[in-house]
């Protein structure tokens, strides 16, 4: 099936480190890695992998990094034809401490590059393609690209990442078929729990499916008659490294509805999926 996915790519510099330090501690990290991130490329590197067609559209910058970000998705046959080169824009970076006591990761993120436009996303065709799925950040140009995409196409599907809260997030949650939203947008919602996630986001997400992915807790559905279901999360062996798990979770989910698996299946087999990746370092599906 053919994927677009709409959301950033990043530079990760990834420090291994035994433990999470204490604040003005100094540390050695046991191994380094400098990769591609960022939620939207890192769900379509995995889509690719599980047999999908798979296209970027976010903003590159003109630097290395933004060269090495190239090659990654090249080599996941992830194509970047909708992409924005932005003259002079230096590829968003994130400081990452992985703690291998925990598998935990900190994140420190520094973007100074403009966000994906509509008037860039609207030249695109979207009915060569099967699914949508957009990152929720900007939320003006999100909203725009949201409905553009919604007049243009009555055939794809259009799924929505809450990952975050950002001012006027909400206003985006009418718009698509499925929202995948995060512990942390919950919590910092100031929501307890899942049941209270959904009970806050349904009136304005009237007919969407509802997934929330809640870390070591596993996952939530809600399906638009009301009804909410839990999958406790897979235990691997092991937890190595939790970096990318929601973007791999969301993942499970595109692939398991666009496949037309029922949406409890889809719960099951992102969680399996999202538990997995955890005992091992990056994206690469067994
Ligand atoms: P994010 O990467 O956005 O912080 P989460 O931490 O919620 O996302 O993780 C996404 C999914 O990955 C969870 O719903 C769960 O299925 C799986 N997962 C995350 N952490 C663990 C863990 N420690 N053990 C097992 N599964 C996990
Ligand atoms: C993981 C991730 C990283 C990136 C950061 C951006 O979910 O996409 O790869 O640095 O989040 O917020």
């Amino acid at each position: 099936m053919r994927v677009l996915a709409v959301g950033v790519a990043t530079l990760d510099i990834v420090n291994n480190i035994a433990a999470y330090p204490q604040e003005d501690d100094e540390l050695r990290a046991l191994s380094q890695r400098c990769c591609r991130g960022g939620n939207a490329t890192n769900t379509l590197v995995v889509l690719s992998q599980l047999g999908h067609r798979c296209s970027w559209a976010g903003v590159l910058g003109d630097d290395p990094a933004s060269q090495q970000i190239q090659l990654d998705l090249k080599s996941h046959q992830v194509e970047t034809q909708w992409v924005s080169v932005h003259p002079g824009g230096i590829t968003p970076t994130s400081y990452i401490l992985s703690s291998m006591a925990t598998g935990s990761r900190t994140i420190v993120h520094y973007r100074d590059l403009p966000e994906y436009q509509s008037a860039a996303f609207e030249k695109i065709d979207l009915a060569s393609f099967d699914w949508i799925h957009f990152e929720g950040r900007n939320v003006p140009a999100c909203e725009a690209m949201l409905k553009h995409a919604r007049q243009a196409t009555q055939s794809v599907t259009i799924s929505l990442e809450i990952e975050k809260p950002r001012e006027n997030i909400e206003r985006l949650l009418p718009y698509p078929d499925v929202v995948m939203i995060s512990r942390a947008y919950a919590i910092g919602s100031g929501y307890q729990d899942a049941g209270q996630l959904f009970k806050g986001i349904r009136p304005v997400a009237e007919s969407a499916l509802l997934y929330a992915a809640w870390g070591e807790a596993g996952g939530w559905l809600q399906t638009a008659d009301g009804m909410s279901m839990h999958q406790p999360a897979y235990q691997p062996p092991v937890v190595v490294d939790t970096l990318g798990a929601g973007d791999v979770f969301n993942a499970g989910v595109i692939d398991s509805l666009m496949t037309g698996r029922k949406p409890v299946e889809a719960l099951a087999a992102a969680v399996c999926l999202a538990g997995k990746k955890c005992a091992r370092q990056g994206l690469k599906i067994a």
